[in-house]
């Protein structure tokens, strides 16, 4: 098998994991309206299809702000906003449930391509927003109430419920509600594992907004990870820009970090001009869009025996190329307290060991990086990992024998060393024809 066939295997496997993880779990959409015109959304809308036949539950919330607006503006009536919250006037309420009905029917069209049975419907009660400050918000309401019975019940006989802005007083009176407000209540309602936010105009290219330099970003910039106070930051950094691109992807934010806080794990906010976003995204550790995340999403830690498979699969291309020594099952097992992992997910994306050879000093050795996973960090912070464990435990100074790596750990502070600098049992293993490189690094205490 050559190493392309591996990666796809990877991709393969990644997918299966993921099925199996959401498998029954309630993932929440919320769509932007103008999502719905772009030429890729029967494809997007495939894609979820995909997902609901999966046996994963999908609630979709379409959000028609643009919609209602055009609407409201062809019938010369204005969008007046106050604090983010349309004040929808009895004059524009026929249009607003005109709008969102006709932008949810967008989303039963698209389904019935690929035969998914969905249902647009009452699912919401609400009650007005009333008068705040002396202004009344007339057919603006607020979420009361998700109806999660009915909502289940719709889940329960494989259909999709759409839930459009216009939710009902118990006495039956229809208000706008926002989108957002909706997309929260039902998550936390359903106890939902996800929310996924479908865009066209966010950015989260580091060329466009501000964010801190730590934040994770690919190799074209995009960042693809931001914890909960990460993403605070980059709201704080860009709030008084008032570009439509600044004010959507801090609105999209703002919406994330609340879905944090009513319990979903994690919120993704994927560009939805892009093809296969979605089931990149959920299907993938690397995804391809931006992950909100409020717990742990990667670590380091000790393997286990089950682990040495997954540990010899990421060494197996390297040691072919004889950039690492071969080592067994049998040798990782041996040395399996000196080993450790960075896995994504659960994921084992790096590894490397740190072994004692005496005298104070330590080798960082069987370094091996996932290449799917290359300038994500993973080595970089196994190795800052083993040098802090290596402190730890008291060693002196820790060094590396390399190929072809030297330049990387230059970077990480190591500095060429001579064969005498070793402890003598490694100088004694030292084998000469293969003549690696020593770099070392002092342990400053
Ligand atoms: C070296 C290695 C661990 C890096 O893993 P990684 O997770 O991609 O590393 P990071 O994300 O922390 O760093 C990526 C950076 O290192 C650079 N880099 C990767 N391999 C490099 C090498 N051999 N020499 C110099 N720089 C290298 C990348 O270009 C990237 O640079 P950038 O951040 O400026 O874009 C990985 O490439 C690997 O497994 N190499 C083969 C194994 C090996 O040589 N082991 C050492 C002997 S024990």
């Amino acid at each position: 098998m050559n190493h392309e066939d591996d990666a796809s295997m990877d991709i393969i496997r990644e997918a299966f994991l993921y099925q199996n993880r959401f498998a029954g779990q309630t993932v929440v959409f919320k769509i932007d309206f103008p999502v719905t015109e772009t030429a890729g959304f029967p494809y997007l809308m495939k894609d979820i299809a995909l997902l609901i036949k999966t046996g994963i539950k999908v609630v979709i919330v379409p959000g028609s702000l643009e919609y209602i607006n055009r609407v409201l503006e062809e019938h010369n009536i204005a969008s007046v906003f106050l604090d983010g919250e349309r004040i929808t006037t009895d004059e524009a309420m026929q249009y607003v449930e005109m709008s969102s009905f006709h932008a949810a029917t967008r989303f039963i069209t698209a389904l019935s391509a690929s035969r998914v049975d969905a249902l647009v419907g009452n699912f919401v009660r609400a009650r007005g927003h009333g008068v705040v400050n002396g202004l009344d918000y007339e057919n603006t309401g607020v979420v009361d109430k998700i109806f999660v019975k009915s909502i289940t019940r719709v889940l329960a006989a494989n259909m999709t419920p759409i839930l459009p802005c216009i939710a009902w007083s118990p006495a039956g009176k229809p208000y706008n509600v926002s989108s957002n407000g909706i997309a929260l209540a039902v998550c936390e309602a359903l106890n939902a594992v996800k929310l996924v936010v479908v865009s066209t105009d966010c950015t989260f290219n580091a060329a466009d907004i501000a964010a801190p330099d730590s934040v994770e970003k690919n190799e074209a910039g995009k960042i693809l990870r931001l914890n909960t106070e990460e993403a605070q930051l980059v709201l704080n950094m860009n709030k008084d820009n008032e570009s439509l691109l600044h004010v959507k992807t801090c609105a999209a934010l703002n919406l994330a970090l609340a879905a944090l806080k009513t319990g979903v794990e994690r919120v993704h906010i994927v560009d939805g001009n892009k093809e296969g976003v979605i089931l990149r995204e959920l299907f993938s550790n690397i995804g391809a869009g931006t992950m909100i995340n409020a717990g742990e999403y990667d670590a380091i830690r000790s393997i286990h025996n089950s682990d040495i498979p997954d540990i010899l699969r990421l060494m197996e291309p390297l040691m072919k190329k004889g950039i690492l020594l071969r080592r067994t099952a049998e040798d990782i097992q041996q040395k399996k307290d000196d080993f450790s992992v960075f896995v994504i997910d659960s994921v084992i994306h790096a590894c490397a060991a740190l072994h004692d050879y005496g005298e104070g000093q330590a080798e960082i050795a069987a370094l091996a990086a996932d290449p799917a996973y290359s300038h994500m960090g993973a080595g970089r912070r196994l190795v800052r990992y083993l040098i802090d464990k290596a402190a730890k435990l008291g060693f002196n100074r820790v060094f590396v024998l390399t190929t072809s790596t030297q330049d990387w750990f230059e970077k990480l502070g190591f500095t060429e060393a001579g064969v005498d600098s070793l402890p003598a049992l490694k100088k004694q293993r030292y084998d000469r024809k293969r003549n690696s490189k020593i770099f070392a690094l002092e342990i400053t205490k």
